[in-house]
């Protein structure tokens, strides 16, 4: 029976998993804590390690799996960033490349109306019978140009939606794929000219090298006064400490994230009655014209059934020796 090692498990996690494990047999023991080089030595014994976006599989980790014996390390999520891929041997890496673009899609749109129109704002005035209107003038996003970087799956989803606004999307991307530009009628332009058009920035590429920091002081510098920023993707593609002084300053006028660039000690927990602060985290928090969501954008129910079925699925090829098109290692 292939035995599998899961880390950072959250009871959504096992419940699904659980579910779709019926009709694959795996011995799966749960683990609370996230994989990395402390947690490794935890993996002997198991044929499979199970990891989720704020593990960490770098080399020396992959190195204890590989002692321990471990033959295969699933993803279950898209991007991955955290895992070392120049590591040489035998194990396999694998992922879910997609699993539902339209949920990260909706979300970052749900950040930008609720960025535009401050119904945070509003939100939390009604609750206290309060139904004034100051404060909360947004404006129409119709008409508006709208930077896409990285035109992918979720890239692509959230152009899609934002052409039923009536907006006109510009976008980045290092592989463009012109026939989807053409078909579903987008232009894309070179990075600096995508800064300087758009009203509306949204980030949909992987973190990667190049992509570390793609929001930076110059490229702020570079970008419309009142620009509205919106990152569901890595929180490293953007530099926290230039995003708060432009935000002070005025020149960017409101910014949603749901993923940040320190996230893995505070994300996907409560820590509401600990003491433990971020500095760049609570400024962000308390700024009025911020948003930001704890890297829920995937937390769709039909993403949690695709990520559990085709993570499932993957273990299933790799380890009976078939070619899975989800391998990145
Ligand atoms: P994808 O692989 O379909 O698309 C990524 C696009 O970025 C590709 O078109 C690629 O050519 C482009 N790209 C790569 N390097 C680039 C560069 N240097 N400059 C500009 N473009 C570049 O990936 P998908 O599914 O659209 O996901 C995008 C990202 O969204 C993932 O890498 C992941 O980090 C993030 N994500 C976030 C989730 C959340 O819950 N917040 C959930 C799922 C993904």
């Amino acid at each position: 029976m292939v035995k599998i090692a899961f880390f950072d498990t959250k009871d959504y996690d096992k419940e699904l998993f659980d579910e779709y494990n019926k009709n694959y047999g795996y011995d799966i023991t749960y683990f609370d804590s996230k994989l990395n080089k402390e947690t490794a030595e935890l993996t002997k014994g198991y044929d499979v390690v199970c990891i989720f976006v704020n593990d960490k599989a770098d080399e020396e980790t992959l190195k204890i799996l590989e002692e321990n014996g471990v033959k295969v390390v699933a993803l279950r999520c898209a991007g991955f960033n955290n895992v070392d891929v120049d590591h040489k041997g035998n194990l396999k890496v694998v992922r879910v490349p997609q699993y539902s673009p339209y949920a990260v899609a909706e979300h970052t749109i749900a950040l930008l109306l609720n960025i535009n129109r401050k119904i945070y704002k509003s939100y939390q005035r009604v609750k206290k019978y309060n139904f004034s209107l100051d404060g909360l003038l947004g404006f129409d996003v119709h008409g508006k140009t709208i930077g896409v970087i990285g035109t992918g799956r979720i890239g692509k989803a959230f152009i899609e939606i934002m052409k039923g606004f009536g907006t006109n999307i510009i976008a980045y991307d290092l592989f463009k794929d012109e026939k989807a530009a053409e078909e579903m009628g987008f232009k894309y332009v070179e990075l600096d000219e995508l800064l300087a058009q758009s009203d509306i920035i949204s980030l949909h590429c992987p973190l990667t090298k190049e992509t570390e920091n793609i929001i930076n002081k110059d490229s702020i510098d570079k970008m419309k006064k009142g620009v509205i920023i919106l990152n569901t993707s890595r929180g490293k593609l953007v530099d926290t400490d230039s995003l708060i002084d432009e935000l002070s300053t005025g020149k960017i006028g409101g910014v949603g994230l749901d993923v940040y660039e320190d996230e893995e000690e505070f994300f996907f927990r409560d820590m509401s009655n600990s003491y433990k602060r971020d500095k760049n985290l609570s400024m962000l928090i308390s700024m009025p014209n911020v948003i930001i969501t704890a890297h829920q954008s995937f937390f769709t129910k039909e993403a949690l059934n695709n990520i559990a079925s085709d993570t499932c699925e993957n273990i299933k090829q790799v380890m009976n020796g078939e070619k899975c098109k989800n391998e990145i290692l």
